[in-house]
């Protein structure tokens, strides 16, 4: 089986990788059932990168649907240490613009029917998720889009996940304003969760494709406008990854975010008992 260190999680409008050579690809089963689709596995700059299309390629499974623990436990299994999901989210700010990039640092959670847990059946596990994006990872993305001078890259942002499938009411919209929330988007939890219980590196290129349905001025969200806005900013997005694959460690053995180990001190159940 082919490895990679680095995993790529394809949102909305990013079904295959660009410029990705030598590419193989593989059908994984996990003890949670079948992944998304076929992993594609290839070279980026030289560097071995595993890429997923997280609603499948077609855009065939809803965000409630994706099988987030087969994904992250197939990458896992391929050898990935290193999560990069990439996603189109809804802005709750004016100056986080549509076709903007976000690397966020913190998430709040408004899931409501999704497992987001590995650990069940009488083994308990804590895992610290204090910081959900791993602050090595999202700097080095964040190097990587600076890069890009013709794109506005924002450094940090709280990420609200909801549930959807449809998009917020109004009343949503505004009160994760007045909460202090910055971008809205569906996908990111459980994947960031279990992506820390899989000891594994998860940060976030986040897309900004609209307004959501606050905006006094502009429309609000539709598919249309997710789908225009995209194209754009996902081909920035793979500027990005073809950038921080040069920059990312063959090894996580310097890496003082502690990923590696967040399972070390986490886990309740006295497995002696
Ligand atoms: N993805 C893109 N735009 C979004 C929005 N406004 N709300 C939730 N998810 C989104």
């Amino acid at each position: 089986m082919p490895q990679a260190t680095i995993g790529v999680i394809g949102g909305s409008g990013l079904y295959r990788m660009e410029h990705m050579t030598e590419v193989e690809e593989v059908k994984i089963s996990t003890p949670f059932g079948d992944p998304s689709d076929v992993i594609t596995i290839g070279k980026v700059n030289g560097v071995s990168m595993a890429f997923l299309p997280r609603h499948g390629r077609g855009h065939r499974l809803n965000p409630t649907e994706i099988p987030v623990r087969a994904n992250i436990w197939a990458l896992k299994s391929l050898g990935v240490e290193y999560v990069i999901s990439v996603s189109a989210v809804g802005s709750l700010r004016e100056d986080y613009a549509p076709r903007d990039l976000v690397i966020p640092d913190q998430l709040f959670d408004r899931t409501k029917s999704r497992v987001n847990s590995f650990f069940e059946g009488g083994l308990v596990v804590h895992a610290t998720f204090a910081e959900p994006f791993c602050p090595h990872l999202s700097k080095l993305l964040l190097e990587s889009a600076r890069e890009l001078k013709d794109v506005t890259v924002h450094a940090g942002g709280t990420y609200v996940c909801m549930e959807g499938p449809l998009f917020s009411t109004k009343a949503e919209s505004n009160t994760y304003r007045k909460l202090g929330m910055d971008i809205i988007g569906m996908t990111a939890l459980p994947e960031a969760k279990l992506a820390r219980e899989a000891e594994l590196c998860y940060a976030t290129v986040a897309c900004v494709t609209d307004y959501d349905c606050w905006h006094e001025a502009e429309e609000s969200v539709t598919v249309e406008m997710v789908v225009q806005n995209l194209a754009a900013n996902v081909k920035n997005a793979q500027r990005i990854l073809q950038n921080v694959a040069q920059r990312i460690p063959a090894d996580r053995a310097q890496a003082t975010c502690g990923c590696s180990e967040a399972l070390a001190t986490a886990i309740m159940t006295d497995r002696s008992a």
